[in-house]
Protein backbone atom coordinates (compact mmCIF):
# COMPACT_ATOMS: atom_id res chain seq x y z
CA UNK A 1 0.00 0.00 0.00
CA UNK A 2 1.42 3.32 -1.16
CA UNK A 3 0.35 6.48 1.72
CA UNK A 4 0.64 9.77 0.30
CA UNK A 5 -0.77 13.37 1.52
CA UNK A 6 -2.44 13.95 -1.75
CA UNK A 7 -2.92 12.26 -4.94
CA UNK A 8 -3.76 14.00 -8.32
CA UNK A 9 -5.18 12.73 -11.19
CA UNK A 10 -4.14 14.17 -14.41
CA UNK A 11 -1.15 15.64 -15.23
CA UNK A 12 -2.18 18.36 -17.34
CA UNK A 13 -1.87 22.15 -17.07
CA UNK A 14 -4.02 22.12 -13.62
CA UNK A 15 -2.46 18.84 -12.07
CA UNK A 16 1.21 19.52 -12.55
CA UNK A 17 0.87 23.38 -11.31
CA UNK A 18 -1.09 21.76 -8.27
CA UNK A 19 1.41 18.92 -7.65
CA UNK A 20 4.45 21.41 -7.93
CA UNK A 21 2.72 23.87 -5.72
CA UNK A 22 2.00 21.06 -3.00
CA UNK A 23 4.88 19.33 -2.81
CA UNK A 24 7.04 22.49 -2.23
CA UNK A 25 4.73 23.78 0.78
CA UNK A 26 5.76 20.74 2.31
CA UNK A 27 2.89 17.82 0.87
CA UNK A 28 4.03 14.28 0.25
CA UNK A 29 2.12 14.47 -3.56
CA UNK A 30 1.25 11.27 -6.03
CA UNK A 31 0.52 12.67 -9.35
CA UNK A 32 -1.03 9.92 -12.01
CA UNK A 33 -2.16 10.05 -15.67
CA UNK A 34 -3.03 6.80 -18.00
CA UNK A 35 -1.29 9.08 -20.57
CA UNK A 36 2.27 7.86 -21.24
CA UNK A 37 2.92 12.08 -21.96
CA UNK A 38 2.39 14.48 -19.59
CA UNK A 39 -0.09 17.55 -20.70
CA UNK A 40 -0.56 16.83 -24.00
CA UNK A 41 -2.75 19.59 -24.38
CA UNK A 42 -0.27 22.28 -23.14
CA UNK A 43 1.97 20.61 -26.28
CA UNK A 44 -0.85 21.44 -28.63
CA UNK A 45 -2.17 24.74 -27.24
CA UNK A 46 -1.70 28.14 -29.23
CA UNK A 47 -0.59 26.45 -31.98
CA UNK A 48 2.00 24.82 -30.56
CA UNK A 49 3.09 27.74 -28.41
CA UNK A 50 1.27 27.79 -25.50
CA UNK A 51 -1.35 30.92 -24.59
CA UNK A 52 -0.22 30.51 -21.55
CA UNK A 53 -2.39 33.39 -19.62
CA UNK A 54 -3.77 37.05 -20.28
CA UNK A 55 -2.61 40.78 -19.54
CA UNK A 56 -6.23 41.63 -19.77
CA UNK A 57 -8.29 39.44 -17.41
CA UNK A 58 -9.67 41.75 -14.76
CA UNK A 59 -10.08 39.14 -11.64
CA UNK A 60 -12.33 41.71 -9.69
CA UNK A 61 -15.25 40.94 -13.29
CA UNK A 62 -14.65 37.50 -14.30
CA UNK A 63 -17.83 37.26 -15.68
CA UNK A 64 -16.31 39.62 -18.82
CA UNK A 65 -13.69 36.71 -19.65
CA UNK A 66 -15.50 33.35 -18.07
CA UNK A 67 -18.70 31.70 -18.20
CA UNK A 68 -20.59 29.01 -16.60
CA UNK A 69 -23.84 28.47 -13.82
CA UNK A 70 -21.82 31.08 -11.87
CA UNK A 71 -19.30 33.23 -13.53
CA UNK A 72 -18.14 35.02 -10.25
CA UNK A 73 -17.12 31.61 -8.93
CA UNK A 74 -13.78 32.10 -10.22
CA UNK A 75 -12.99 35.48 -8.55
CA UNK A 76 -11.42 34.36 -5.79
CA UNK A 77 -8.97 32.29 -7.28
CA UNK A 78 -8.56 34.10 -10.10
CA UNK A 79 -7.74 37.49 -7.80
CA UNK A 80 -5.34 35.95 -5.39
CA UNK A 81 -3.37 33.86 -8.30
CA UNK A 82 -3.39 36.19 -10.77
CA UNK A 83 -1.81 36.45 -14.74
CA UNK A 84 1.15 38.20 -13.38
CA UNK A 85 2.39 35.98 -11.26
CA UNK A 86 2.42 33.66 -13.70
CA UNK A 87 4.14 35.51 -15.48
CA UNK A 88 6.66 35.74 -13.00
CA UNK A 89 7.24 32.44 -12.60
CA UNK A 90 7.57 32.11 -16.01
CA UNK A 91 10.61 34.81 -15.89
CA UNK A 92 12.29 32.77 -13.31
CA UNK A 93 12.31 29.80 -15.53
CA UNK A 94 13.90 32.13 -18.13
CA UNK A 95 11.04 31.58 -20.63
CA UNK A 96 11.00 34.07 -23.58
CA UNK A 97 7.44 35.20 -24.72
CA UNK A 98 5.23 38.41 -26.53
CA UNK A 99 2.27 39.32 -26.52
CA UNK A 100 -0.08 38.83 -29.32
CA UNK A 101 -3.41 40.96 -29.69
CA UNK A 102 -5.72 41.65 -26.92
CA UNK A 103 -2.94 40.27 -23.94
CA UNK A 104 -2.99 37.05 -25.08
CA UNK A 105 0.81 35.81 -23.75
CA UNK A 106 2.51 33.29 -25.89
CA UNK A 107 5.74 31.23 -25.60
CA UNK A 108 8.61 32.49 -28.28
CA UNK A 109 10.11 29.05 -28.74
CA UNK A 110 7.69 25.88 -27.86
CA UNK A 111 5.16 24.90 -25.67
CA UNK A 112 7.23 22.51 -24.56
CA UNK A 113 8.74 25.22 -22.59
CA UNK A 114 5.91 25.18 -20.21
CA UNK A 115 5.89 21.24 -19.65
CA UNK A 116 9.31 21.44 -18.63
CA UNK A 117 9.21 24.18 -16.52
CA UNK A 118 5.68 22.24 -14.85
CA UNK A 119 8.01 19.31 -14.71
CA UNK A 120 11.07 21.19 -12.83
CA UNK A 121 8.86 22.64 -10.50
CA UNK A 122 7.30 18.85 -9.67
CA UNK A 123 11.20 17.85 -9.08
CA UNK A 124 11.15 20.71 -6.60
CA UNK A 125 8.33 19.28 -4.79
CA UNK A 126 9.48 16.03 -4.84
CA UNK A 127 6.60 15.32 -6.55
CA UNK A 128 6.30 10.94 -7.52
CA UNK A 129 4.60 11.02 -10.84
CA UNK A 130 3.56 7.65 -12.14
CA UNK A 131 2.44 7.44 -16.04
CA UNK A 132 0.68 5.48 -17.57
CA UNK A 133 -1.22 4.98 -14.79
CA UNK A 134 -5.06 3.81 -14.95
CA UNK A 135 -7.17 4.47 -11.96
CA UNK A 136 -9.73 1.63 -11.78
CA UNK A 137 -11.48 2.82 -8.82
CA UNK A 138 -11.95 5.25 -5.70
CA UNK A 139 -13.27 4.96 -2.28
CA UNK A 140 -13.45 6.79 0.74
CA UNK A 141 -12.58 5.38 3.85
CA UNK A 142 -12.64 5.89 7.40
CA UNK A 143 -8.94 6.54 8.77
CA UNK A 144 -7.65 9.74 10.52
CA UNK A 145 -4.39 9.79 7.80
CA UNK A 146 -6.49 8.99 5.05
CA UNK A 147 -9.55 9.56 3.26
CA UNK A 148 -9.46 7.91 -0.27
CA UNK A 149 -8.32 5.06 -1.44
CA UNK A 150 -7.76 4.37 -5.09
CA UNK A 151 -6.97 0.83 -7.06
CA UNK A 152 -4.54 1.36 -9.82
CA UNK A 153 -2.40 -0.23 -12.20
CA UNK A 154 0.82 0.35 -9.93
CA UNK A 155 -1.25 -0.73 -6.83
CA UNK A 156 -3.71 0.46 -3.83
CA UNK A 157 -2.65 4.28 -3.40
CA UNK A 158 -4.14 5.96 -0.02
CA UNK A 159 -4.42 9.38 0.53
CA UNK A 160 -5.47 12.10 2.72
CA UNK A 161 -6.51 14.36 -0.21
CA UNK A 162 -7.65 13.44 -3.38
CA UNK A 163 -7.84 15.96 -6.56
CA UNK A 164 -9.57 15.61 -9.67
CA UNK A 165 -7.59 17.40 -12.31
CA UNK A 166 -8.79 15.41 -15.52
CA UNK A 167 -10.26 18.24 -17.28
CA UNK A 168 -12.61 18.21 -19.83
CA UNK A 169 -13.93 16.03 -23.01
CA UNK A 170 -12.20 17.84 -25.78
CA UNK A 171 -10.21 15.78 -28.04
CA UNK A 172 -10.13 12.51 -27.00
CA UNK A 173 -7.72 11.10 -29.22
CA UNK A 174 -5.22 13.05 -26.68
CA UNK A 175 -6.55 11.30 -23.73
CA UNK A 176 -9.72 13.33 -22.91
CA UNK A 177 -11.87 10.98 -20.39
CA UNK A 178 -15.25 11.56 -18.49
CA UNK A 179 -13.62 10.39 -15.32
CA UNK A 180 -13.80 13.52 -13.30
CA UNK A 181 -17.30 13.27 -13.64
CA UNK A 182 -18.17 10.14 -12.49
CA UNK A 183 -16.25 10.82 -9.52
CA UNK A 184 -18.23 13.37 -9.01
CA UNK A 185 -21.21 11.59 -10.00
CA UNK A 186 -19.98 8.69 -7.48
CA UNK A 187 -19.56 10.93 -4.44
CA UNK A 188 -23.06 12.32 -5.06
CA UNK A 189 -21.96 16.28 -6.43
CA UNK A 190 -24.24 18.12 -9.14
CA UNK A 191 -22.83 18.45 -12.61
CA UNK A 192 -23.89 21.28 -15.38
CA UNK A 193 -24.61 19.37 -18.66
CA UNK A 194 -21.50 19.61 -20.91
CA UNK A 195 -21.13 20.56 -24.16
CA UNK A 196 -18.60 21.76 -26.66
CA UNK A 197 -16.85 25.34 -26.96
CA UNK A 198 -14.38 27.03 -28.85
CA UNK A 199 -15.69 24.94 -31.37
CA UNK A 200 -16.04 25.25 -34.99
CA UNK A 201 -19.67 26.12 -36.55
CA UNK A 202 -21.00 23.65 -38.89
CA UNK A 203 -23.64 24.27 -41.19
CA UNK A 204 -26.17 22.38 -43.51
CA UNK A 205 -24.62 20.30 -46.58
CA UNK A 206 -26.94 22.22 -49.40
CA UNK A 207 -27.23 26.05 -47.72
CA UNK A 208 -23.24 25.61 -47.45
CA UNK A 209 -22.43 24.92 -50.80
CA UNK A 210 -22.66 28.53 -52.23
CA UNK A 211 -19.30 28.87 -49.63
CA UNK A 212 -17.73 25.87 -49.35
CA UNK A 213 -14.96 27.24 -52.03
CA UNK A 214 -14.33 30.06 -50.10
CA UNK A 215 -12.39 27.69 -47.23
CA UNK A 216 -9.48 29.00 -46.19
CA UNK A 217 -10.30 32.10 -46.21
CA UNK A 218 -9.85 34.22 -43.08
CA UNK A 219 -11.22 38.22 -43.03
CA UNK A 220 -11.57 40.43 -39.56
CA UNK A 221 -15.62 40.66 -38.65
CA UNK A 222 -17.90 41.52 -36.08
CA UNK A 223 -19.72 38.82 -35.03
CA UNK A 224 -22.70 38.31 -32.49
CA UNK A 225 -25.65 35.89 -31.18
CA UNK A 226 -28.51 36.07 -28.67
CA UNK A 227 -30.73 39.05 -27.83
CA UNK A 228 -31.02 42.20 -25.45
CA UNK A 229 -29.28 41.06 -22.40
CA UNK A 230 -28.19 37.48 -23.22
CA UNK A 231 -26.44 39.76 -26.52
CA UNK A 232 -22.87 38.91 -26.69
CA UNK A 233 -20.47 40.39 -29.73
CA UNK A 234 -16.45 39.83 -30.84
CA UNK A 235 -14.34 41.63 -33.28
CA UNK A 236 -12.09 38.92 -34.38
CA UNK A 237 -10.70 36.85 -37.84
CA UNK A 238 -13.58 34.76 -39.14
CA UNK A 239 -12.18 31.53 -41.45
CA UNK A 240 -14.14 30.00 -43.79
CA UNK A 241 -13.77 25.76 -43.63
CA UNK A 242 -14.86 23.40 -45.96
CA UNK A 243 -18.24 22.45 -43.50
CA UNK A 244 -18.90 26.08 -41.69
CA UNK A 245 -17.04 28.60 -39.78
CA UNK A 246 -14.25 28.71 -37.52
CA UNK A 247 -11.42 31.17 -36.57
CA UNK A 248 -11.28 32.98 -33.42
CA UNK A 249 -14.42 34.82 -34.04
CA UNK A 250 -16.89 31.86 -34.50
CA UNK A 251 -14.52 29.97 -31.45
CA UNK A 252 -15.39 32.85 -29.49
CA UNK A 253 -18.97 33.07 -30.35
CA UNK A 254 -19.73 28.99 -30.30
CA UNK A 255 -18.88 29.31 -26.63
CA UNK A 256 -22.56 31.21 -26.37
CA UNK A 257 -24.16 29.66 -29.19
CA UNK A 258 -27.46 27.42 -28.37
CA UNK A 259 -28.85 25.26 -30.93
CA UNK A 260 -31.27 26.51 -33.31
CA UNK A 261 -30.23 30.26 -32.50
CA UNK A 262 -28.58 32.26 -34.93
CA UNK A 263 -25.32 34.49 -35.16
CA UNK A 264 -25.28 37.20 -36.86
CA UNK A 265 -22.13 38.79 -39.00
CA UNK A 266 -20.84 42.00 -39.77
CA UNK A 267 -18.51 41.04 -42.96
CA UNK A 268 -17.43 44.53 -43.58
CA UNK A 269 -16.94 45.88 -39.62
CA UNK A 270 -16.49 50.02 -39.59
CA UNK A 271 -17.04 50.21 -43.14
CA UNK A 272 -20.42 52.56 -44.31
CA UNK A 273 -21.07 50.53 -47.01
CA UNK A 274 -24.71 52.38 -48.13
CA UNK A 275 -22.47 54.94 -48.55
CA UNK A 276 -19.74 53.87 -50.08
CA UNK A 277 -22.00 52.06 -52.80
CA UNK A 278 -23.84 54.88 -53.42
CA UNK A 279 -20.94 57.38 -54.14
CA UNK A 280 -19.48 54.14 -56.23
CA UNK A 281 -22.83 54.57 -57.76
CA UNK A 282 -22.32 57.88 -58.83
CA UNK A 283 -18.58 57.50 -60.34
CA UNK A 284 -17.75 54.18 -60.73
CA UNK A 285 -17.73 51.72 -64.05
CA UNK A 286 -16.72 49.29 -62.32
CA UNK A 287 -18.56 45.70 -61.57
CA UNK A 288 -20.10 45.54 -58.20
CA UNK A 289 -18.03 42.91 -57.30
CA UNK A 290 -14.84 44.89 -57.87
CA UNK A 291 -16.40 47.68 -55.86
CA UNK A 292 -16.70 45.31 -52.68
CA UNK A 293 -13.20 44.08 -53.14
CA UNK A 294 -12.13 47.74 -51.96
CA UNK A 295 -13.42 46.13 -47.96
CA UNK A 296 -13.83 42.32 -48.63
CA UNK A 297 -11.45 39.77 -49.76
CA UNK A 298 -11.60 39.47 -53.77
CA UNK A 299 -13.17 36.28 -53.33
CA UNK A 300 -15.11 36.74 -51.37
CA UNK A 301 -17.01 39.32 -52.75
CA UNK A 302 -16.72 37.35 -56.30
CA UNK A 303 -19.10 34.60 -54.44
CA UNK A 304 -21.24 36.63 -53.01
CA UNK A 305 -22.51 39.06 -55.69
CA UNK A 306 -23.62 35.36 -57.03
CA UNK A 307 -26.43 35.08 -54.55
CA UNK A 308 -28.28 37.72 -56.53
CA UNK A 309 -28.77 38.43 -60.39
CA UNK A 310 -29.21 42.28 -59.34
CA UNK A 311 -25.32 42.24 -58.05
CA UNK A 312 -23.43 40.63 -60.89
CA UNK A 313 -23.44 44.29 -62.85
CA UNK A 314 -21.72 47.58 -62.86
CA UNK A 315 -22.41 49.46 -59.58
CA UNK A 316 -23.61 52.60 -62.01
CA UNK A 317 -25.89 50.62 -63.42
CA UNK A 318 -27.72 48.79 -60.11
CA UNK A 319 -30.77 49.71 -58.41
CA UNK A 320 -30.99 51.80 -55.19
CA UNK A 321 -32.80 48.75 -53.77
CA UNK A 322 -30.25 46.17 -55.03
CA UNK A 323 -27.86 48.15 -53.42
CA UNK A 324 -28.99 48.88 -50.28
CA UNK A 325 -30.22 45.04 -50.15
CA UNK A 326 -26.29 43.73 -50.57
CA UNK A 327 -24.98 46.51 -47.75
CA UNK A 328 -27.41 45.47 -45.42
CA UNK A 329 -26.68 41.94 -46.62
CA UNK A 330 -22.84 42.20 -45.78
CA UNK A 331 -23.62 44.14 -42.59
CA UNK A 332 -25.77 41.48 -40.95
CA UNK A 333 -25.26 38.17 -42.43
CA UNK A 334 -28.03 36.06 -40.36
CA UNK A 335 -27.07 32.58 -40.23
CA UNK A 336 -28.10 29.16 -38.06
CA UNK A 337 -25.59 26.65 -37.59
CA UNK A 338 -26.25 23.54 -38.35
CA UNK A 339 -24.30 22.30 -35.17
CA UNK A 340 -20.69 22.25 -33.91
CA UNK A 341 -17.59 20.27 -35.04
CA UNK A 342 -18.13 18.18 -31.26
CA UNK A 343 -15.22 17.31 -28.48
CA UNK A 344 -13.12 16.36 -31.27
CA UNK A 345 -12.27 19.79 -32.81
CA UNK A 346 -13.37 21.77 -29.42
CA UNK A 347 -10.75 23.81 -27.25
CA UNK A 348 -12.49 23.32 -24.31
CA UNK A 349 -15.48 21.74 -22.57
CA UNK A 350 -18.64 24.20 -21.05
CA UNK A 351 -20.04 22.85 -17.88
CA UNK A 352 -18.45 20.17 -15.63
CA UNK A 353 -19.07 19.88 -11.76
CA UNK A 354 -21.32 22.24 -10.11
CA UNK A 355 -19.41 25.42 -8.82
CA UNK A 356 -22.46 25.31 -5.99
CA UNK A 357 -20.65 21.96 -4.42
CA UNK A 358 -17.05 23.49 -4.41
CA UNK A 359 -15.75 25.97 -2.31
CA UNK A 360 -14.29 29.03 -4.21
CA UNK A 361 -11.75 29.75 -1.63
CA UNK A 362 -10.30 25.97 -2.04
CA UNK A 363 -11.91 24.19 -4.77
CA UNK A 364 -12.96 21.73 -1.96
CA UNK A 365 -15.81 19.45 -2.61
CA UNK A 366 -18.73 19.06 0.19
CA UNK A 367 -17.41 16.25 0.21
CA UNK A 368 -13.79 16.64 2.84
CA UNK A 369 -10.40 16.01 1.18
CA UNK A 370 -12.06 15.61 -2.17
CA UNK A 371 -11.10 18.55 -4.73
CA UNK A 372 -12.06 19.31 -8.55
CA UNK A 373 -9.56 21.85 -10.30
CA UNK A 374 -9.34 23.15 -14.09
CA UNK A 375 -11.64 22.47 -16.98
CA UNK A 376 -12.98 19.74 -14.87
CA UNK A 377 -14.95 22.41 -13.05
CA UNK A 378 -17.85 24.39 -14.88
CA UNK A 379 -15.92 27.16 -15.45
CA UNK A 380 -15.05 28.15 -18.95
CA UNK A 381 -12.69 30.93 -20.28
CA UNK A 382 -12.89 32.90 -23.44
CA UNK A 383 -10.21 31.88 -25.88
CA UNK A 384 -6.50 33.96 -25.18
CA UNK A 385 -5.11 32.16 -22.29
CA UNK A 386 -8.20 32.26 -20.21
CA UNK A 387 -8.02 28.64 -19.60
CA UNK A 388 -5.31 27.99 -18.53
CA UNK A 389 -5.34 31.50 -16.05
CA UNK A 390 -8.29 29.49 -14.65
CA UNK A 391 -6.05 25.54 -14.38
CA UNK A 392 -3.05 27.57 -12.63
CA UNK A 393 -5.49 30.09 -10.36
CA UNK A 394 -7.72 26.97 -9.29
CA UNK A 395 -4.16 24.49 -9.05
CA UNK A 396 -2.43 27.21 -6.62
CA UNK A 397 -5.87 27.94 -4.54
CA UNK A 398 -6.33 24.01 -3.91
CA UNK A 399 -2.52 23.62 -3.02
CA UNK A 400 -2.58 26.00 -0.40
CA UNK A 401 -5.44 24.76 1.03
CA UNK A 402 -4.59 21.59 1.61
CA UNK A 403 -0.92 22.87 2.71
CA UNK A 404 -2.96 24.88 5.24
CA UNK A 405 -4.50 22.08 6.08
CA UNK A 406 -1.57 20.60 7.41
CA UNK A 407 0.07 16.61 6.04
P1 LIG B 1 -5.92 18.99 -19.21
O1 LIG B 1 -6.79 18.52 -20.33
O2 LIG B 1 -4.78 19.89 -19.50
O3 LIG B 1 -5.34 17.73 -18.43
C1 LIG B 1 -6.12 16.64 -18.06
C2 LIG B 1 -5.21 15.45 -17.85
O4 LIG B 1 -5.99 14.40 -17.26
C3 LIG B 1 -4.63 14.91 -19.15
O5 LIG B 1 -3.23 14.77 -19.02
C4 LIG B 1 -5.32 13.56 -19.33
O6 LIG B 1 -4.48 12.57 -19.92
C5 LIG B 1 -5.63 13.18 -17.88
N1 LIG B 1 -6.74 12.25 -17.76
C6 LIG B 1 -7.95 12.31 -18.35
N2 LIG B 1 -8.70 11.26 -17.99
C7 LIG B 1 -7.94 10.52 -17.14
C8 LIG B 1 -8.17 9.30 -16.46
N3 LIG B 1 -9.32 8.63 -16.59
N4 LIG B 1 -7.18 8.81 -15.68
C9 LIG B 1 -5.99 9.47 -15.56
N5 LIG B 1 -5.72 10.62 -16.21
C10 LIG B 1 -6.70 11.14 -16.98
N6 LIG B 1 -6.11 27.31 -23.32
C11 LIG B 1 -5.43 28.48 -23.14
O7 LIG B 1 -5.60 29.14 -22.12
N7 LIG B 1 -4.54 28.90 -24.12
C12 LIG B 1 -4.32 28.20 -25.27
O8 LIG B 1 -3.47 28.57 -26.08
C13 LIG B 1 -5.08 27.02 -25.47
N8 LIG B 1 -4.97 26.33 -26.65
C14 LIG B 1 -5.65 25.15 -26.80
C15 LIG B 1 -5.54 24.45 -28.01
C16 LIG B 1 -6.21 23.24 -28.18
C17 LIG B 1 -6.11 22.52 -29.50
C18 LIG B 1 -7.00 22.72 -27.11
C19 LIG B 1 -7.69 21.38 -27.24
C20 LIG B 1 -7.12 23.42 -25.92
C21 LIG B 1 -6.49 24.64 -25.76
N9 LIG B 1 -6.62 25.40 -24.59
C22 LIG B 1 -5.94 26.58 -24.44
C23 LIG B 1 -7.44 24.90 -23.46
C24 LIG B 1 -6.51 24.30 -22.39
O9 LIG B 1 -5.65 23.37 -23.01
C25 LIG B 1 -7.32 23.59 -21.30
O10 LIG B 1 -8.34 24.43 -20.81
C26 LIG B 1 -6.40 23.18 -20.15
O11 LIG B 1 -5.42 22.27 -20.62
C27 LIG B 1 -7.19 22.54 -19.03
O12 LIG B 1 -6.29 22.09 -18.06
P2 LIG B 1 -6.65 20.84 -17.14
O13 LIG B 1 -5.43 20.55 -16.38
O14 LIG B 1 -7.91 21.08 -16.43
O15 LIG B 1 -6.93 19.65 -18.17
Amino acid sequence: MHSFDVAIVGAGAAGLFCAGVAGQLGLKVLLLDHSEQVAEKIRISGGGRCNFTNRDLDPRAPHRHYLGENPNFCRSALSRYTPSDFVALVRRHGIPFHEKHKGQLFGDRSADDFIQMLLRECGAGGVTRWQPCAVQAVRAVESEASRYALDTDRGAVQARNLVIATGGLSIPKIGATDFGYRIARQFGLRLVPTRPALVPLTFAGASWAPYAALAGLSLPVTIATGEKKQRVEFHEDLLFTHRGLSGPAVLQISSFWHAGQPIRIDLAPGVNLPGELARAKAGSRKLIANELAAWLPARLAEAWVQQDPAWQRPVAEASDKALAALAERLARWSLVPEGTEGYRKAEVTAGGVDTRDLSSQTLESARPGLFFIGEVVDVTGWLGGYNFQWAWASAMACAQAMAAAGP
